[in-house]
């Protein structure tokens, strides 16, 4: 069990915040499948308070989501913590800021893993949310800007003596994006002196390597980003690879139809959306390429329900390990869609 504030979390694995990915449809599947508690997208602050709806409606979310974290990110005291105020209202158990994301376009503007370069004043965001809202504040975090720059000790000292009341580490600098590996000892490290829960993150492929980390780090708790995108079932020890056909194709249309009533649509764009997690539900099982294509490629919803539903397994077909459909698969997805 892990306290951040008053808030209990039960579990030890749980699912990364990812910016189209992480929305209220997938959360609940991966939120019912084991992951310990639930984080949005990260949400412009400025955007919040220009009223923008469409960055308002990413803090949608049902009671079963819950603990429910939202993440803000921003550059400018005065709007991070304004914008903590206008979302306080929506009743989430915890609010994040990001210090992690690494695109240009948000930490070359002193955002995201922007605030890495200026911890005074990621100290003084947290103090402000603390003092403006009534709830648990926490970040996530990279190791530091550089390998010339690793602060990530100078980090985590400036933010609990802010009031954060836990820490996520992505193990990687903003300068290696999502290449190289993630450095565990740095997080274990981290770990070894940090007086706040430490939820560690980086290259975790499965439910056992989280349990791994846990035994090996010592930290309280270890997010997964790309390994849970299309595998919900990493949250429940299972291997999407064992299960039944039937089963994947149940949760495949339970999320596009999640997809489709959470963003309601004449046109296909609740399809479109959801084309990144059905080309990662069909990752690394059996199922034809032809028909995967196709898939992706239809405009009809009627048609895709109606092909898929049909397809009948075939037991000596290879596993498929391309991925045909791709996108930038970082924070920047965010900035595409909105
Ligand atoms: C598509 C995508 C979107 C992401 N969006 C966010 C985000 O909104 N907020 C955040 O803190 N991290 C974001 N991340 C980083 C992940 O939360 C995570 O830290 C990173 O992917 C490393 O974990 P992994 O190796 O398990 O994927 C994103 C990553 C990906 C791949």
């Amino acid at each position: 069990m892990t306290k951040i504030g008053e808030i209990q979390i039960s579990g030890k694995v749980a699912l990364s915040p990812m910016a189209g990915i992480s929305d209220s449809p997938y959360r609940k599947i991966t939120r019912r499948f084991g992951s310990a508690f639930a984080y949005t997208e990260f949400v412009s602050t400025e955007q919040i308070l220009l009223g923008n709806q469409k960055s308002i409606d990413m803090f949608r979310f049902e009671e079963m989501e819950r603990p429910i974290f939202f993440q803000i990110f921003g550059s400018d005291l005065n709007t991070v913590v304004e914008a903590s105020k206008r979302i306080a209202p929506l009743k989430p158990d915890v609010i994040d800021l990001n210090m992690g994301c690494s695109v240009s376009k948000v930490s070359h503007h002193g955002s995201g893993a922007g605030l890495l370069r200026n911890l005074k004043l990621a100290g003084q965001m947290i103090e402000g949310m603390k003092k403006a809202v009534n709830l648990p504040i926490t970040a996530k975090i990279r190791l530091g800007w550089d390998a010339d720059s690793l602060n990530y000790k100078e980090s985590v000292h400036i933010l609990q003596e802010s009031g954060v009341s836990a820490i996520s580490v992505h193990g990687r600098t903003k300068a290696m994006a999502y290449t190289g590996k993630a450095d565990w000892n740095a997080i274990g490290d981290i770990k070894s002196f940090a007086k706040v829960p430490i939820f560690g993150n980086g290259d975790v492929t499965s439910f056992q390597e989280a349990q791994d980390k846990i035994r090996t780090y010592g930290v309280d708790l270890v997010l997964i980003g790309r390994k849970a995108i299309g595998n919900p079932w990493i949250f429940s020890e299972r291997e999407k690879q064992d299960l039944p056909f039937s089963e994947i194709r149940k949760v495949v249309i339970e999320h596009l139809l999640g997809i489709l009533d959470f963003y309601p649509s004449e046109d296909d764009y609740g399809l479109i959306l959801f084309r990144k997690h059905f080309s990662k539900y069909m990752d690394g099982i059996s199922f034809p390429s032809e028909l995967k294509s196709e898939l992706l490629q239809t405009k009809s919803l009627t048609t895709f329900l109606k092909l898929f539903s049909d397809y009948e397994p075939d037991q000596n077909r290879t596993i498929i390990e391309t991925v045909e459909y791709s996108e930038n698969m970082n924070c920047e997805t965010y900035l595409a869609h909105r």
